[in-house]
């Protein structure tokens, strides 16, 4: 049988992809853009078209399909988004489903992760819900634009600490358990860095691996949201959602490390220098 990977052109799913292709995994990968997926996977594992908003490709997606990786698409804002889908599961008997949901959500039941991982759980799909820190992909992605044009870090972070991960580490820590389901039926795993860093630490790490000198620039709320949504042109929604995390993030949210990653594989993390040194070209 096979595992249906969703979002699998996005930061997670790719990796979950590889790993689980790794594993010798016979992999679904699923997302939109079919053309996106067959340039990242070429003729690796198998590619679907598959839109949540859409229930007439989800038959087609579980066809011979017995586990699920499951993400939300940021721009599908309400949890009920993904309820259909999670129906469809049910129905169709899946044995594992692992979740990719947020650290802390589950004593914070704003962020829409909260009410679909209690959705799978009432579903009695036997779950694994995934729960990572802040991805050091965020500072190579949508934060890498600062950095490289001005030198600096624009993110209304104040002095908070953050648990970075690599999305990468995500990734095989999913993969293991969709490919032990019954190892890890009805678990939650919090997936962390192996530090928690603030980001004059992130300036300073980015400065010595770029030799530039790229400061910390410790914007307010106010000023972040204007500049990102004027002069970024990023959507507003998604702009005040990234405000609303960086709040939670100053009232100590993204800091805690766990050993949940190395419980998992048996490896450390990837460190936040590591990160940049392999992504150098993100920042230059
Ligand atoms: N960034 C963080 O620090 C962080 C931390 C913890 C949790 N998270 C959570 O991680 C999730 C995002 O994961 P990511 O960063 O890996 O994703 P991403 O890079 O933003 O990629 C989004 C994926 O969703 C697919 N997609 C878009 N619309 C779709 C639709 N209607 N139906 C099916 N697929 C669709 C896209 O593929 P196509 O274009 O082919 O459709 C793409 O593969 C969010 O729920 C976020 O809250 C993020």
């Amino acid at each position: 049988m096979k595992v249906l990977v969703t979002g699998a052109s996005g930061n997670v799913g790719r990796y979950v992809t590889e790993e689980l292709a790794n594993m010798g995994e016979q992999v679904v990968a699923a997302g939109t853009n079919p053309k996106k997926l067959s340039e990242l996977f070429e003729d690796k594992v198998d590619t679907i078209t598959f839109d949540f908003t859409n229930k007439g490709t989800f038959t087609n997606a579980l066809e011979n399909v017995d586990r699920v990786f499951l993400m939300r698409p940021p721009h599908l804002g309400k949890p009920e988004d993904l309820y259909p889908f999670i129906d469809a599961m049910k129905a169709h008997k899946i044995k594992l489903v692992s979740f990719l949901s947020l650290m802390g959500v589950e004593k914070n039941t704003i962020p829409p992760h909260h009410k679909i991982e209690k959705y799978i759980e009432a579903s009695g799909i036997p779950y694994a819900h995934i729960r990572p820190g802040f991805f050091m992909q965020n500072v190579s992605g949508v934060h890498s634009v600062e950095i490289k044009e001005k030198n600096q870090i624009f993110i209304p972070a104040g002095n908070s600490k953050t648990s970075f991960i690599d999305a990468e580490d995500i990734g095989l820590s999913v993969a293991t358990l969709l490919h032990n389901p019954e190892k890890y039926k009805n678990t939650a795993h919090t997936i962390t860095g192996s530090e928690a860093l603030d980001y004059y630490q992130v300036a300073e790490i980015l400065s010595k691996v770029t030799e530039k000198h790229i400061t910390y620039a410790k914007p307010g709320y106010l000023k972040y949201r204007r500049y990102y949504i004027n002069n970024r042109g990023l959507d507003k929604a998604y702009v005040n959602v990234t405000v609303a995390l960086y709040f939670m993030t100053r009232m100590g949210t993204a800091k805690d490390v766990t050993d949940d990653f190395f419980k998992l594989t048996g490896r450390q993390p990837r460190t936040f220098e590591e990160f940049a040194i392999a992504n150098v070209n993100c920042f230059n």
